[in-house]
Parts: structure tokens; sequence; C-alpha cells
């Protein structure tokens, strides 16, 4: 079953009309190309990319899962294609829906400050989800997770919001090795 996410009705934004898509592929293609310029030019790809982040794609594809690599090092991996954020955070592991809860905007994040940041309101977040400042009025909503040998299996059925389950949204983490 794929991911239910909230949609704001009442929203004025043209998210899905054709100029506002245009748009949206005309700044990510101009973004990308400036990361391929700045690799080409011996950044790094996390670098490279206007707020470093990692983009991934799944190992594996299931009706409601998805299948990922440990990552090896702390920060954020974004599996754009399934709207899916990894983190890898002090041990842990996490997945997240990658919408912001206010108004679906997706979400970046900081490198510099180590946290998540909405491009659209500005709601912060830190690594494990949990909301700092903003309009949002709740953390970031996560998603099942659970290890396999050196894989993290994300289902994507397994939607939580903190504010109506916070008893599986505080469970939904793996802890990994150092
Ligand atoms: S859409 Fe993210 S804070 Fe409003």
């Amino acid at each position: 079953m794929p991911v239910v996410r909230d949609v704001d009705a009442t929203s004025s934004d043209c998210d899905d009309c054709p100029i506002a898509t245009d748009r949206r592929r005309f700044f990510r293609d101009a973004a990308l190309a400036l990361a391929g310029t700045l690799v080409a030019l011996g950044a790094t790809r996390r670098v490279a990319l206007a707020l470093p982040v990692e983009l991934i794609h799944p190992g594996r594809r299931t009706d409601h899962t998805v299948t990922y690599p440990v990552p090896t090092a702390d920060g954020a991996q974004i599996d754009r294609d399934n709207q899916v954020i990894i983190v890898r955070w002090q041990n842990v592991g996490y997945a997240f829906n990658l919408s912001c809860p206010h108004q679906n905007t997706a979400l970046r994040w900081d490198d510099a400050d180590r946290r998540f940041q909405c491009p659209k309101h500005h709601s912060k977040y830190q690594p494990d989800g949990t909301f700092i400042s903003g309009r949002a009025t709740r953390s970031m909503d996560r998603l099942g997770i659970r290890l396999e040998s050196t894989s993290l299996i994300v289902d994507l059925d397994q939607f939580y919001r903190q504010d109506k389950e916070p008893e599986q949204w505080k469970s939904a983490f793996v802890t990994l090795t150092a």
C-alpha cells in the first residue's frame, strides 16, 4: 500500500500544476548541474549539493518495504523516489517521511547546524525528528524501521505521527553498532 500523506486542501500553493512542476524540475536540474560542476572541481558529493545531503536509492523495494544499506556515518540521506529520509545519528537509525508535517514541503538537512529545516516556513527539527521551532505542530513523521544484518528495512505502511501514535513514534528506531 502506498504511504498515506496529509494533503492540505486549503493550501493556495499549486504544488502539482504543470508550471510549478516544470519550475521545480528546472531548479532541481540546475542544482544538480551545479553539484556536478562542484564535484568535477573536486568537492565531495555531500558538500556539492546545495544543502549537504546524500541522495540515495533503495537497494530493494517490495509492495510496502524499501531496503537501504546501514549508513556508516552520522547524517541524513534522502530517497526522493520513495519520499523517505534515512538518518544515522549517534548510533541510532531512523526513517522519516520526506514531507514537513506542516504543509508537506520536502524537508532539507542542514549539515552545518546538524538539523532538518523546512524551506517553506522554516520549521526546524532535530536529527531524531523532534520539533524545535516553527509553524509545524508536531515532530517529523516516522516510518517503521528494522535492522537486518547490514540493511535497514523501512515499512512504508507503518507511518507514525507523534501526536496520534506517540508510543509507536517513540519506538520507531533501530540501535546500530558503533
Ligand atoms: S511547510 Fe514546513 S513549516 Fe510550513
